[in-house]
């Protein structure tokens, strides 16, 4: 059983030994391990019943960092100078000599990195002193956790040594990422904590959002259900129907309705850190089914929007 604990150096001695670390940053809760250790990056998809197909982010502290373990052109430089540390992914080509374990990339030839913004995870990577391969601590297709007792109380606690605990992510969904295709332009592989809008300011062009077959955007692993309660979700819900919690957004919610509003101001990223905990809520109260106000297309509404498809759709087809 993991042990909850504040000590970032205590956290990495169990990366070093080749054990499970679950740890903050400011998107979602990250399970860790070495990610040059092919046995602990084997134990991270054992624990999370995570198809060995889908390839792992490996976190870095920083552009310096991550340029020894993946190969970043102008477009990839300029997007990790703007928003690195923080809640953007990259998906570059692997250095030829990059350590990382090749189960950790699923065999492919490219490697998706990120540069936390969360001190915690700063802390725990300069103690570690190496990358760290780490897929939300959900297990595969669940919620994502946005809060160290989240993960205490998920079976994965069981199989992770210590939860190093950074209190409330804030962010609270995963980070953007953007990966590259044949011709090296920009391509939105899963929306995230960095609004396309920024993105497509930063590189001065429009960005295209990659789709999988069933119109979702598209990493190897994004299968259409994930991020799902045990709660069955009716989207773009007005008011609740009888029996049904309401999760609201924005001042015109109809007020007195059993249920949360993720943002009374109407603030997208107000509503993206409040997104999974209150989901998780409104799920605990044993409802059964939960209906959900129509959010704008907006900032980080997009990656909501993402979420809760997923959320709402067919189960069976999962991914971690
Ligand atoms: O905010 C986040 O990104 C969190 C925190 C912990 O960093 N991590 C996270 O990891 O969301 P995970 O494993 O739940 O989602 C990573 C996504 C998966 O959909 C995977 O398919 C995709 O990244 N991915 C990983 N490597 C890739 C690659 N080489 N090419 C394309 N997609 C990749
Ligand atoms: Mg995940």
């Amino acid at each position: 059983m993991a042990r909850i604990s504040t000590n970032a150096g205590e956290a990495a001695d169990v990366l070093k030994a080749g054990g499970l670390v679950a740890f903050p940053t400011e998107t979602v809760y990250g399970l860790g391990a070495d990610a040059a250790n092919d046995k602990a990056v084997a134990a991270i998809f054992a624990a999370k019943r995570r198809p060995r197909f889908n390839p792992l982010i490996a976190h870095v502290t920083g552009l310096e960092e991550a340029r020894s373990l993946g190969r970043f052109d102008a477009a990839a430089q300029r997007l990790a100078e703007a928003f690195w540390p923080g809640p953007l992914t990259l998906v570059v080509r692997r250095m030829e000599d990059c350590p990382v374990s090749l189960l950790a990339s699923a065999g492919l030839d490219t490697l998706a990195i990120r540069a936390p913004a969360h001190d915690v995870a700063q802390e725990l990577l300069r103690a570690f002193g190496g990358a760290i391969a780490a897929p939300s601590a959900n297990i595969s297709g669940r919620l994502s956790p946005t809060e160290a007792e989240h993960v205490a109380e998920s079976p994965l606690a069981e199989e992770v040594d210590i939860i190093l605990d950074g209190g409330e992510c804030a962010v609270g969904v995963e980070s953007t990422i953007v990966g590259f295709d044949e011709s090296g332009a920009p391509v939105i592989l899963r929306p995230g904590g960095v609004a396309r809008e920024d993105i497509e300011k930063t590189l001065g062009m429009a960005v295209r959002q990659a789709t999988g077959a069933s119109g979702a955007p598209s990493s190897p692993g994004q299968l259409s259900s994930h991020y799902a309660p045990r709660a069955r979700l009716r989207l773009n819900a007005r008011a609740p129907e009888e029996g049904e919690m309401f999760l609201a957004f924005g001042p015109d919610a109809p007020k007195g309705m059993p249920g949360l509003n993720l943002s009374v101001s109407g603030d997208p990223r107000e509503a993206a850190a409040n997104l999974f905990a209150f989901l998780r809520i409104l799920d605990d109260t044993g409802a059964g089914r939960i209906a959900v106000a129509p959010v704008p297309e907006e900032g980080l509404g997009e990656a909501i929007n993402d979420r809760l498809r997923r959320a709402a759709a067919p189960r069976g087809e999962e991914e971690g």
